[in-house]
């Protein structure tokens, strides 16, 4: 059979191919310990459920506006507005998709084409290369180093930069490695976009998800040019409602209007109920303490991993600022592959091996799971390391 070379290069998710596995053995009947699934454990806050109840029960089934239901546009625009110190979004520059992922691949089809360069920071969410690749441009990877906390510099990118370079991944806090970048670094790297036309693609969809504060710096809490950058969040990590599935990106109103245009053709709005769902959530005064309260959760389970798996022989790891996942570094093996393999066929533990991020030697593991779901996952660790 033939394919189109439109995908010549697409390998399916290699994220959700293990996660699939880990559910299937355990429908099987096998004893399954599966950390390795990119989703928070809570169920949907309340004000969403509700929210989405009453309009499924209203029985409107329309076709919601394309870009969004006005509500939940202004509804983005304030939460970005409030929780970030020099963002100035207007419903107008919202765009509602069925998840982040698809609000990437709306930025990268309209931003990008063949002959353009787009960097991206490794370790990285595998999606960014697909992405750019389905895009016809070509992902270029920037090395980091887990001694410098997986961070870029601006030097490494200017090495890199070539007269194709049209864009820049920033996934702060990151997937997989829940490193953040402070603001002075994010700061460094939003001048040298502007000084060179750069696209700043700016993935904060743990940004709330933070440990050391309220919120992790976002492009919009440093200067930046507003013309030159996309913010990328949504509902799926800081609110647990992955599968209700709803992202957004705030850009510039003209690239909005192309990347609707582009979903008007492909998708359509998202989800109408999810759409409620997600602009009473979003608007709720409840709102900040339910991410307080799955934050709190969160770093007491980070904090839990790292305390048992410290002083594991064969792993080095550190506590993450951000995000829902330990990045364990091997120390005997870069092939963590295989490592990966057999931690879930002798002790049914699932995790994701670095290859997919970009940097093998590493196990992801996301510790968002229940609290004894984590304990036993982490003693089977401990007994396959040792
Ligand atoms: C860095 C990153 N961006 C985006 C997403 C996807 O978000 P959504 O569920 O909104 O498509 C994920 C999900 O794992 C992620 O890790």
């Amino acid at each position: 059979m033939r394919f189109s070379k439109n995908i010549a290069s697409l390998v399916p998710s290699a994220t959700l191919a293990i996660s699939a596995r880990a559910k299937q053995m355990s429908a099987a009947g096998e004893s399954v310990i599966n950390l390795s699934a990119g989703e928070p454990s809570f169920p949907t806050p309340e004000p969403a459920i509700d929210a989405g109840l009453e309009y499924v029960r209203s029985g409107k089934a329309g076709y919601p506006p394309t870009p969004g239901i006005p509500g939940l546009r202004a509804s983005v625009a304030s939460y970005v507005n409030q929780t970030t110190s020099l963002a100035a979004a207007e419903p107008a520059n919202v765009l509602v998709s069925a998840g982040v992922k698809q609000a990437l691949f709306n930025a990268c089809f309209c931003l990008f084409q063949g002959g353009d360069e787009v960097l991206v920071p490794s370790p990285y969410w595998p999606t960014y290369l697909a992405t750019v690749e389905l895009a016809g441009a070509t992902p270029v990877v920037v090395p980091t180093r887990w001694e410098d906390g997986f961070r870029v510099d601006v030097a490494t990118l200017e090495k890199l930069r070539t007269p194709a370079t049209k864009g820049l991944f920033l996934n702060s806090p990151g997937n997989p490695s829940g490193d953040v970048y402070d603001r002075d670094l994010m700061a460094e790297i939003a001048s040298w976009a502007g000084e060179n036309d750069v696209w700043i693609l700016s993935d904060e969809i743990y940004r709330r998800l933070y440990y050391e504060g309220d919120s992790a710096p976002s492009i919009y809490d440093v200067p930046h040019q507003p013309e030159r950058v996309i913010h990328l969040d949504g509902i799926s990590k800081a609110f647990s409602m992955p599968g209700w599935r709803i992202g957004y990106a705030v850009a510039p109103e003209a690239v909005i209007q192309k990347m609707s245009a582009l979903q008007s053709q492909t998708t359509s709005g998202a989800a109408g109920p999810s759409q409620h769902a997600a602009a009473a959530i979003l608007s709720s005064p409840q709102r900040d303490d339910v991410v307080r309260d799955f934050r709190d959760i969160l770093r007491r389970r980070r904090d839990t991993a790292v305390a048992a798996l410290s002083g594991v022989s064969g792993l080095e790891l550190r506590a993450p600022a951000g995000a829902i996942y330990l990045y364990a570094r091997l120390t005997a093996t870069t092939d963590s592959m295989s490592v990966a393999e057999q931690l879930l066929v002798r002790e049914g533990v699932a995790t994701i091996p670095g290859e997919p991020f970009g940097t093998p030697g590493f196990l992801r593991l996301n510790y968002s799971v229940s609290d004894e779901e984590l304990a036993e996952g982490l003693a089977r660790i401990k007994t396959f390391f040792s």
